[in-house]
């Protein structure tokens, strides 16, 4: 069913907005640090126009599922929870927005750590600015996306996914300061692509690890007196530290000054350094599975095969971890051959991987 057969007329205005998949920097932006993502080919597309009955009311293309809400309702669960906080955002920042009809299609996959909730958010506002010509600019979209997704979904994120879903695209790898919000983008390296593969080992520590991973954090800078711990650049400052918070300061301070390296091999697009931009992922990982302990044994499993996989220079977890997705750095034009050669081997170990970039299913 399309807009018009749901709402009875057509569409007056439409947006989309990427998935991302982070390269390196992870667990840093809540730490004020540095990140490094990419926009995947997957998307959401809102599709919008006037509600003439008083009410907002959401469509799901994918779950084939309306909700209507009343302004007075509490928050809705589920796909609606994140469009109704957006609108809801847009209030408190003063805009007056009428009722609304929102038709919602992605191909982003939920539940694997690559931001499919950002894409649907970053989207949905962008429908909303373009419907109602709302000044609002690219970075605030983020902004306010986050604050949704904070107040109305409940998860205590930074901003990276937010950012990268309305800054970044696919041919670019976006690096973002999350203390400054100064960004810019760097051509993807002309001799890589990537691959990402779902593990199939669902995020369910997810939101209370992770929660715990940043009350540590803070803990741990205030301790050592800064504001975050991307105010610590030398290892040595966090040797007296107790444990874990020792490890997790360390996992943050290593993996920003990874960042600031693969900066620049990004700026000097020197292709031997392809090795080097590897050897960080892998150093991520190694990172996140002992000192920040976000792993699980199926992403170890997965990195450890792609790794030894030739013609991929580095691998490691994406996004939060616990479960979720993988991803590796891998030679131009070799992906799909990569992906496919080790989610057979994985999944022939009793998992159900799938390959999710380079996209089979579009
Ligand atoms: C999730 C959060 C991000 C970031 C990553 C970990 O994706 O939404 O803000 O903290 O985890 O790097």
């Amino acid at each position: 069913m399309n807009f018009q057969q749901i709402f009875g007329n057509p569409p007056e205005a439409e947006a989309s907005a990427p998935g991302r998949v982070n390269l390196l920097g992870e667990h840093t932006d809540y730490n004020d640090g540095f990140v490094l993502p990419i926009a995947i080919p997957q998307k959401t597309t809102v599709q919008i126009g006037f509600s003439n009955d008083g009410q907002h009311h959401f469509y799901s293309q994918n779950l084939d599922d309306q909700v209507s809400i009343l302004e007075i309702n509490h928050t809705p669960s589920g796909f609606a929870s994140y469009i109704f906080g957006c609108i809801q955002v847009l209030k408190k920042e003063g805009y007056e927005i009428p009722s609304l009809n929102l038709y919602v299609k992605s191909s982003v996959p939920i539940g694997s750590g690559l931001s499919s909730s950002a894409a649907l958010e970053v989207a949905t506002l962008r429908a909303i600015r373009q419907l109602l010509n709302l000044p609002i600019n690219d970075v605030e979209i983020a902004q306010f996306a986050q604050q949704a997704e904070i107040h109305y979904a409940g998860v205590q994120c930074g901003i990276m996914d937010q950012m990268a879903a309305s800054l970044a695209d696919t041919e670019h790898i976006l690096f973002l300061d999350t203390r400054t919000l100064s960004s810019r983008v760097l051509p993807f390296p002309a001799g890589a692509e990537i691959v990402v593969i779902d593990s199939g080992v669902p995020r369910t520590l997810a939101s209370s690890g992770y929660n715990q991973r940043r009350a540590e954090c803070e803990q741990a800078a205030q301790l050592l007196g800064v504001k975050a711990l991307r105010d610590i650049t030398k290892l040595e400052a966090t040797e007296d530290l107790p444990e874990p918070l020792r490890r997790r300061a360390r996992h943050v301070v290593t993996e920003n000054n990874r960042v600031l390296e693969v900066l620049q091999i990004l700026e000097t697009r020197h292709v031997a350094s392809l090795q080097r931009f590897g050897g960080l992922m892998n150093a991520s990982h190694a990172s996140l599975r002992d000192d920040y302990e976000v792993s699980v044994p199926a992403l170890d499993t997965l990195v450890e095969m792609l790794q030894k996989t030739p013609g991929v220079f580095g691998a490691r977890l994406t996004g939060a971890g616990f479960g979720g997705a993988c991803v590796a750095l891998v030679a131009k034009s070799e992906g799909r051959a990569i992906a496919t050669k080790v989610l057979e081997q994985y999944n022939h170990n009793g998992y159900t991987g799938r390959v999710l970039v380079p996209p089979t299913d579009f």
